[in-house]
This record gives C-alpha cells, sequence and structure tokens, in this order.
C-alpha cells in the first residue's frame, strides 16, 4: 500500500481553517523566536531594532506570507509540484526549498532534543556549577580523551536516545497524517506551549532585577538604523520565524479546503507569530537581568545571549539561582521543546510531501523513507561537541544566504519570468476578509527583492573583506 491515491483524487486537507492556521502559527513560532529573537534584537539596536523589525513584518513578511499560501492553495502542491504547475523548469527551485528545509532541520532536530534532555535535568541541576563545562564536556563528550569511553555512554544515553525518540515522535506524527498527525499535534502542543511560556514569562520578569534586563533590551539605539547589517538582522529574522520562502508555508496551504480566507489567516499568523517573538523576548531579557543582578555585572557584559549558549549555558545557571528554578527550567525547557517539535514536523513535512508528490508514495511511507535517513544525518552530523561550530555557521549561512536566495528567486519567477501575481492576488481575493491591493504587486515584485539584493549584495562584500 505505497501508492497514493492516483492523480485527481482528493488531496488531503486540514479539518477547519482553524486547523492550518494553528499548524501555521506552530510551524512559525519555533526556537526562533526564543532563543534567537531576543539577542538579534539587543545586539542590533535594542528598542530602536523594532522599527527595521516591523517594516520588515509589514512589508516582507505578510506579503511574502500571502505569497506562499497562494502558491501552495492556487496549485495545490508540495514545493517542487507547486513551482512545475507554472514552468517545467521552475520545479527545481521547489527542490532547492526542500534542500534548505532538509538541512535546517538537521540541526533544528538535535537542539530540541537537547531541550528535553535539559527538562529532565531541570529537576536535580545535573548541570552542577559550572554549566559551560556541564554542557560541552559530560553533556556532549567533548575534551577529556582519557575518560572517552565513560563519556561515550554518557552521550549515548543523554544525546543519542532522546535525539532517536523524538525522531520516532516526529514521523510517526507525519505518518498520521494531516489531519490525525499534523493538525491534532498543533491543537495540543500550541495551546500548551501558550500556558507553559506564558507562566516562564510572569515568573522572570517578577524576578529581582528583570527591569534592568529589560531596560538593557528596549533601550533604542537609534545609531543603528543607518547600519544596513541591522536591516538586514531584521529581514531575516522575519523570515525564518515566519517560516516563509522554505516551501514550508506553501505545503501546508496546498492542505487547506477549496474555500479559505487566506489574506485573514496571513495577518492572524503573521501577527501571532511576533506577540510571542516579543514576549519571549521581555522573559529571555527578564531573565537575563536577574543573572546580571545576581552576579553584579552590567547586563551589557553578559556572555551567552543568543542560540545555543543562552538555552544551555546561560539559561541554567539562571535556573540553578533563582527561587523556584526546578519548575521554571522544566517549563522553560519543555517550552522549547513544544515550540520546536512543531516547527520541525512543518520542516520534515516540506521534504516528505515533495516526495509524496513526485513518486506518488502514500504519506506514510513518505515520512518513514525521507525521515529516517534525515534521523541519522542530524544524528551524525550535529548531536556530539564537534557539530557544535558547524552548527553555528550552517544556521548563520541559513540565514543570511540561504532564505535570501530562496525569496528573490520566487519573486523573480512569479514577477518576471512567468508573471502571476495578478493571478494569484486575485485568487487570494476569493474568499479573503481582508482584500489584498495592489500594494502587494507592488512588495512583493519590487520592493522586498530589490532590499533583500542589496542586503545579499552586502552580506558578499562582507564575506569577502
Ligand atoms: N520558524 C521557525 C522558528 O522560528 C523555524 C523554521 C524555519 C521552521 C524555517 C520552519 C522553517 O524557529
Amino acid at each position: 500500500p505505497k501508492t497514493s491515491p492516483q492523480p485527481g483524487a482528493q488531496r488531503e486537507t486540514w479539518s477547519s481553517q482553524a486547523g492550518f492556521l494553528l499548524a501555521a502559527i506552530g510551524s512559525a513560532i519555533g526556537l526562533g523566536n526564543i532563543w534567537r529573537f531576543p539577542g538579534v534584537a539587543y545586539q542590533n539596536g535594542g528598542g530602536a531594532f523594532l522599527i527595521p523589525y516591523i517594516v520588515a513584518l509589514l512589508a516582507a513578511g505578510v506579503s511574502f506570507l500571502l505569497l506562499d499560501y497562494a502558491l501552495g492553495h492556487r496549485y495545490r502542491g508540495a514545493a517542487p509540484t507547486v513551482f512545475r504547475r507554472i514552468s517545467r523548469r521552475a520545479e527545481i527551485l521547489g527542490w532547492f526549498k526542500v534542500g534548505v528545509s532538509f538541512v535546517i532541520l538537521t540541526y533544528y532536530a538535535v537542539i530540541v532534543a537537547w531541550a528535553a534532555r535539559y527538562a529532565l535535568f531541570s529537576l536535580n541541576f545535573a548541570w552542577g556549577d559550572n554549566t559551560a563545562d556541564f554542557f560541552v564536556k559530560d553533556f556532549l563528550g567533548g575534551g577529556n580523551p582519557a575518560s572517552a569511553n565513560e563519556l561515550s555512554f554518557k552521550v549515548v544515553w543523554g544525546v543519542f536516545l532522546p535525539l532517536a525518540l523524538l525522531w520516532v515522535v516526529v514521523i510517526a506524527i507525519l505518518a498520521l497524517g494531516v489531519q490525525k498527525g499534523l493538525e491534532r499535534a498543533n491543537k495540543i502542543f500550541i495551546p500548551l506551549l501558550t500556558v507553559l511560556f506564558g507562566a516562564v514569562v510572569i515568573r522572570a520578569v517578577t524576578l529581582p532585577g528583570a527591569a534592568e534586563g529589560l531596560n538593557a533590551f528596549f533601550t533604542p539605539e537609534w545609531g543603528s538604523l543607518t547600519d544596513g547589517k541591522v536591516w538586514i538582522a531584521a529581514f531575516s529574522q522575519i523570515f525564518y520565524s515566519l517560516s516563509i520562502a522554505f516551501g514550508i508555508m506553501v505545503t501546508y496551504a496546498s492542505y487547506l479546503p477549496k474555500r479559505a480566507d487566506l489574506g485573514g489567516s496571513g495577518f492572524v499568523a503573521a501577527f501571532a507569530n511576533s506577540s510571542f517573538e516579543l514576549l519571549a523576548g521581555i522573559g529571555v531579557f527578564a531573565a537575563l537581568g536577574f543573572m546580571a543582578n545576581t552576579q553584579g555585572v552590567p547586563v551589557a557584559e553578559l556572555q551567552g545571549i543568543t542560540g545555543v549558549s543562552l538555552s544551555f549555558i546561560s539559561f541554567p545557571t539562571i535556573i540553578s539561582m533563582m527561587p523556584g528554578g526546578h519548575l521554571f527550567g522544566f517549563l522553560f525547557f519543555t517550552s522549547l521543546v513544544l515550540a520546536g517539535l512543531t516547527s520541525l514536523m512543518s520542516l520534515l513535512q516540506v521534504v516528505s510531501a515533495g516526495f509524496q508528490d513526485k513518486f506518488g508514495w502514500s504519506g506514510r511511507f513518505s515520512a518513514l523513507v525521507v525521515g529516517i535517513p534525515s534521523a541519522v544525518i542530524s544524528t551524525m552530523l550535529f548531536a556530539t561537541n564537534s557539530g557544535l561550530n558547524t552548527l553555528d555557521v550552517v544556521d548563520k549561512y541559513i540565514n543570511e544566504v540561504g532564505v535570501v536566495l530562496c525569496a528573490i528567486s520566487t519573486a523573480v519567477l512569479v514577477t518576471v519570468l512567468h508573471p502571476r501575481l495578478g493571478h494569484l492576488r486575485r485568487h487570494l481575493n476569493v474568499l479573503s476578509t481582508i482584500k489584498i491591493g495592489k500594494w502587494w504587486d507592488l512588495m512583493v515584485g519590487f520592493v522586498v527583492p530589490a532590499a533583500l539584493a542589496g542586503m545579499f549584495a552586502q552580506t558578499v562584500i562582507d564575506l569577502i573583506k
């Protein structure tokens, strides 16, 4: 039973528009919101960063989100199918997006698995006093080769096992299908995440020193507004955070019932994602303020304020220092797991759906055939200490190069090579509660690609310099 119904048969659908919306929000809200946004905002002008951020959200974020929805819903397929239906030669662009999603998922999964292990570590502060040493040496098995045997046992137990379990869960959810798997999982995980993370933020802002952290986070550095890098940071944060231009929203929108309010959904998803992101910024910086306060250093001198070191080195320190830390830690890491898991599902679905469409496989078969090798590759590349540096580099290139290339090439395709914007806008507007005007063509066809091209040029120049 490995082939799906023949072409022309019904495509799987979400049970309702709300189901789609939750899944779209689940994909958008991820590690990027919690561990990437706060530090990026802080390093790029603090409160002043909100200006490029909001401009990027409204100009690029919303318009490209709508483009993805329109493409997926109009051409009803995974990314390669959608682009093939526009032009046979464009199929390759779809596969490029599948490839980028695949690269992201290999490192994304590992972080989610680490977070799961750390949720349990919170219960007994297994990380001890030196959280950095613990993470790199004890947990990931780096450093001291003399005790390699003992360490590798720990690594197998602590890192490989949770990762394997995570993969079983993700593959199982995908195998259950769009409604029974993805939709149901999101309906459980996203409300749960909102409650748990809400509790984390409330606790964080009531810690002593929280105000200092928030001050540091929100104090605007207006000079940053003239720095191109800051604008690049805002645009890539928006693209990554909303999961746009990677084929994800194209794939998810292809499961919408024929009658759907695409415009309204886009605005809701974008608003929900950015609200969560701001909330995360507040929670994270309140907690960092507490750490600075307790250690008697200014917030500006803190190390480890983004990414891996924020979550696995700074947060454990904060958790150990605070009253009620066990519970706080458990909730914080569980939130990371829930946020990451729902994004990971969407990433794997892009790859799986690509193959499903191409070879006529069933969803279940495809989830297994695509999921198992992904699990193996992600474990080999990133699960241990040696993958740590690669992880940062890959994350950086995905954000600065991959995203931009995906977005620009899509825009050029539907604007210049095979003009479809008017058609897609009418498609969006059929059932939208929000009418999309001609401004949209201008944004997608000109303003955003031009801005991205300028940014890309600057990235390249910086790389060469
Ligand atoms: N949007 C997710 C986040 O913010 C990450 C992601 C990127 C998920 C691209 C899917 C695709 O973490």
